[in-house]
């Protein structure tokens, strides 16, 4: 099967580890062991573990995981429920049980490549629904109309969106809803990032899964949970859904490592530490982010309202690739290019990768920008 490379992934593999300050990272500042156990107050860690004899686990995720997740949700059980490895093996797993060639699918740009990939790679209808300013980076719903024609397979969309940070609220999902019944069509929404809301206690919007009866949600411990070394995600979707991805499954996952089930466990336990702990980062963080793009001159945006990323427009002749590696070489800073996902003319910043990080880098970048411009007159 050909399949178109993945700009993001590429770009993180080839410079994660050749930058100082990474404002690439998309995650809430990943935890460490003992800092998840700390939370939870677990001091007999070996006690716990030295028992457990590594089996496959139970193959769809352990009871106990999996009622945890389906507490995330308002009408989800443990039969909605399927861990995955990560929200990527969670999204694949979905476009494959789903997708045939010849079929339509809309799928939401700028997005997770996987989307609109998968489906083209499969040999779909792949349309493409771009994501403006003028519409504040929501998918424009008229326009969603006139793509999702009768017999449409897939919507699939982000909330909230991984780069733009914009984010649909329940009232909003309502109105996609209302277009994907019309059309009889499926809707996967990647929802890695919920919980990720720059306001409410919770900061979670209402999730697909519980607003449509061919609603389908990924998620996983990765982003707001700040657990990606976990590999844990999961798909919560009707039962019938589920049993078809499971045949799917069977064929590329069995089941998720145990390790990684308990401690995505313990810490669904606590998730109201954690999704503290993630909100002081991504609000204090946005703040700063904020004061930076109100001070550049060069830089404008569409402030976001959820998640760990903005997408930045840069007012310089350069791509956006030479402008991300002119500014890793020079300060150690990491960005990632739009031209990594289908978005020329911007950058993408990752802003939630600890405040000191965050100072430390726009600073930098402010530099790099004055010495940019200054070639540039
Ligand atoms: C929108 C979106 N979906 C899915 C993923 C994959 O996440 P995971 O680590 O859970 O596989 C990412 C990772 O960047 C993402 O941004």
């Amino acid at each position: 099967m050909k399949i178109r490379k993945f700009g993001v992934e590429i770009w993180m593999n080839k410079y994660e580890t050749q930058c100082e300050l990474n404002l690439a990272e998309t995650c809430v500042e990943s935890l460490t062991v003992a800092e998840l156990l700390d939370m939870a107050g677990i001091n007999d860690i070996a006690q716990q573990l030295h028992p457990l004899k590594l089996t496959y686990g139970e193959i769809e995720g352990s009871v106990r995981l999996r009622n945890l997740v389906a507490d995330l949700y308002e009408k989800q059980k443990m039969e909605n429920v399927v861990t995955t490895h990560g929200a990527i093996g969670a999204n694949a797993l979905v476009h494959q049980t789903l997708v045939e060639r010849g079929d339509r699918v809309v799928s939401v740009l700028p997005t997770y490549q996987q989307h609109y990939s998968i489906p083209e790679s499969i040999g779909a209808d792949t349309q493409i629904l771009k994501l403006t300013e003028k519409t504040r980076f929501l998918p424009d719903l008229e326009e969603l109309k006139t793509m999702a024609t009768p017999g449409t397979k897939l919507i699939a969309i982000n909330n909230p969106n991984n780069p733009t940070g914009s984010l649909m609220d329940r009232a909003y999902l309502e109105k996609i809803v209302e277009i994907a019944r019309d059309c009889g069509a499926w809707i996967l929404c990647d929802e890695v990032y919920r919980g990720t809301d720059q306001e409410g206690e919770l900061g979670m919007t209402a999730s697909i899964a519980d607003l449509y009866e061919k609603g389908i949600s990924t998620g996983s411990m990765s982003k707001t949970y700040s657990l990606a070394g976990l590999r844990l995600g999961w798909i919560a979707g009707p039962v019938e859904l589920i049993h078809a991805v499971s045949v799917h499954r069977d064929y590329n996952t069995i089941s998720v490592g145990m390790l990684d089930d308990h401690f995505a466990a313990i810490a669904l336990e606590n998730k109201h530490k954690i999704l503290k702990r993630s909100h002081e980062i991504t609000r204090t963080n946005l703040a700063i982010l904020s004061e930076w793009v109100d001070a550049e001159p060069l830089i404008s945006w569409i402030k976001p309202k959820s998640g760990t990323t903005a997408l930045l427009k840069y007012d310089l002749p350069i791509s956006s690739e030479e402008f991300c590696i002119r500014l890793l070489k020079k300060t150690g800073v990491m960005f990632t290019p739009g031209s990594a996902m289908d978005m020329e003319g911007y950058l993408r910043i990752g802003y939630t990768n600890g405040e000191a990080v965050l100072r430390e880098g726009l600073k930098r970048v402010s530099a790099f920008l004055r010495e940019a411009a200054s070639l540039a007159a």
